[in-house]
């Protein structure tokens, strides 16, 4: 009997140990500027149940597999997540995030090279009450010559004074710290863009 030939695409990507972190995703064929590589995937959760999920762990623990989409969703790839959780943060990225119709997927910002890993900006968001020490404990290792330093997002710039009220509206999002505040303040966590 003939076989039918498989059509399912040849892989783009491989899970592995890395030297940023942990395990990091590398390229197993030449990714082209523009390709969409993966889905961000998890249990689509509130908010609210992120941080009832993980209320227990330390503050000095940065671990995170959680993704702020909107000021309503957290994708928790650590419950029913893929491969898309084991790319590492860099500060000059080859791939980005992009939130479209509320889900979230890694596109490569330029070509990339069997080999390479693969990363993205997380953009961790800073909070008014955070600790001293937060860019320490979310210390970045991509080792790039521009690396800033932390996976937070870099520290704005001080603004004009400008007459407005606060928004609530979480901006839509790259890496989540780990734990959002609790209340309003906590609501308008998010990670990345
Ligand atoms: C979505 S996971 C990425 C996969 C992770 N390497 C692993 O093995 O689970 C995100 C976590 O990996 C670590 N991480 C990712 N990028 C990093 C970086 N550039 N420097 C230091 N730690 C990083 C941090 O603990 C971060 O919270
Ligand atoms: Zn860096």
């Amino acid at each position: 009997m003939k076989k039918t030939p498989s059509r399912r695409a040849a892989p783009l990507f491989e899970v592995r140990h890395s030297a940023i972190h942990g395990y990091g995703v590398f390229a197993v064929r030449r990714i082209r500027k523009g390709t969409t590589v993966v889905e961000y995937l998890g249990d689509r959760v509130s908010h609210a149940q992120a941080d009832e999920r993980y209320k227990d762990k330390s503050a000095d623990d940065n671990h995170t597999f959680l993704f702020t989409v909107d000021a309503r969703t957290v994708i928790d790839a650590g419950v029913g997540g893929n491969e898309a959780r084991y790319i590492n943060h860099a500060c000059d990225p080859n791939c980005e995030s992009a939130t479209e119709n509320r889900r979230v997927f890694i596109r490569a910002i330029r070509t990339i090279q069997p080999g390479e890993e693969l990363s993205y900006d997380y953009q961790i968001q800073r909070d008014s009450d955070d600790a001293p020490d937060i860019d320490e404990v979310y210390a970045c290792r991509c080792g790039a010559r521009t690396c800033r330093g932390s996976m937070l997002e870099a520290p704005k710039k001080p603004r004009k004074l400008v007459h407005r009220a606060p928004s609530r509206v979480a901006a839509s999002g790259a890496a989540r710290k780990r734990v959002t505040r609790r209340g309003v303040a906590g609501r308008t966590r998010r990670r990345g863009r």
